[in-house]
């Protein structure tokens, strides 16, 4: 029996879905019977990309993320509790989402796994009937994907239940452990909680950094990058032709995902001194090689998708020719699609929104972008 227990834990331990003690409640001193919460969570724009994972929604390599100021989600969560003559009967959870005011069942599966994978962390989920209410502020049809903020929302949510049942958590242990709820929920949601700029996944040179939640970069940022800009080109606002957790799991046979795994992890090294001393031309750099060797992974994949258009394509070619013929330090990400979020320093606003109007609009689905800057984090409201 020992033996067998002991195999049961390696085996545990080997796929890292140990729960992770530090955030298990044993019991609440206080009690709740119904109520709501809300809270408003940025989205957030990956620097060095999250791709691969492993165990219970690990990173293989470390990430670093710009939080968004105006592409947000805003979550009510309310709850009542169920009676108690059934609590013993509880087996399932009870609880409905809406989007925008109206039911959005299509949501649902993607709660019902969350909650399942957190409830060894928030063991009351199943005393409570909850209603969900969320809304983005930028359209549901924009090809942004808001599971970063909608999880991270609703965690912070969650963990505000948490508070008010033991009022005497630290803040520092919200935050962390609302963060490491929003991982499980969706991998980059965990960078989704505080701002400027958050880290997420083990690195030497960065102190706290850890594969468990998203935290604050703690070192030197210079004044160039505190009021970055970030426009978002909607050039393709359908459904994601690859899941994520699809994409995530094609790493795993990936032939080059060694080399990419090292890439970020040195991507990242690089980022440290060009983050201290402002140095635009080296974060491009890296930022830009960043966003097409996230694509090229998918191009090189099997099965193998090409997830920019020509739009896409077409939008980059002439960022490049802009940045020649006028010495600007406008560039580019990618996230796992078609869009295109162009970044630049605040002082050049003027002229590169001038730009984008002029000769980038008419590449994006009906012309449209979406105006935003490097954020502060998530609020209460
Ligand atoms: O959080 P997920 O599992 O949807 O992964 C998203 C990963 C990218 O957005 C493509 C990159 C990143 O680091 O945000």
């Amino acid at each position: 029996m020992g033996f067998l227990i002991k195999r049961i834990l390696l085996l545990y331990s080997i796929l890292n879905v140990m729960p992770v003690h530090k955030f298990i409640v044993c019991s609440y001193s206080h009690k709740l019977t119904s109520g709501s919460v809300n809270w408003q969570s940025p989205s957030n724009i990956a620097l060095v990309k999250y791709w691969g994972k492993y165990g219970e929604q690990l990173p293989m390599n470390p990430s670093i993320s710009f939080t968004l100021e105006n592409c947000n989600t805003k979550t009510t969560l309310s709850y009542e509790k169920r009676s108690l003559s059934k609590a013993s009967e509880h087996k399932e959870y009870e609880f409905q989402v809406f989007l925008d005011g109206k039911r959005e069942i299509s949501f649902e599966p993607k709660i019902q796994k969350f909650f399942e994978r957190v409830e060894v962390y928030l063991p009351f989920l199943k005393n409570f009937t909850f209603k969900i209410e969320t809304s983005n502020s930028f359209p549901h049809s924009s090809g942004i994907a808001s599971s970063a903020s909608g999880m991270s929302a609703l965690s912070l949510c969650l963990m505000d239940m948490e508070r008010q049942m033991q009022p005497d958590i630290p803040e520092c242990y919200f935050f962390e452990k609302a963060s490491f709820l929003a991982r499980l929920g969706s991998g980059s949601a965990c960078r989704s909680l505080n701002g400027p700029i958050i880290v997420w996944g083990e690195h030497d040179a960065i102190e706290g950094s850890n594969n468990l939640y998203g935290t604050k970069y703690p070192l030197k940022v210079h004044k160039n990058f505190s009021d970055f800009q970030d426009t978002i080109l909607l050039v393709d606002k359908g459904e994601k032709q690859v899941s994520s957790t699809l994409g995530h799991e094609l790493m795993h046979d990936h032939l080059y995902a060694e080399q990419r795994f090292r890439q970020a992890r040195e991507n990242l090294s690089k980022l440290i001194p060009v983050l201290e001393n402002g140095d635009l031309p080296a974060f491009i750099e890296i930022v830009e090689s960043e966003a097409l060797s996230l694509h090229a992974m998918m191009m090189t994949s099997i099965p193998y998708f090409i997830l920019m258009k020509p739009n896409t394509l077409e939008i980059i070619n002439r960022v490049w020719a802009y940045r020649k013929s006028t010495g600007s330090h406008l560039c580019f990400t990618l996230d796992a699609g078609a869009n295109v979020h162009l970044l630049y320093p605040l002082g050049e606003s003027k002229t590169v929104l001038k730009f984008i109007s002029n000769e980038l609009s008419e590449l994006c689905k009906n012309g449209e972008f979406i105006v935003d800057q490097v954020g502060k984090g998530a609020i209460k409201f």
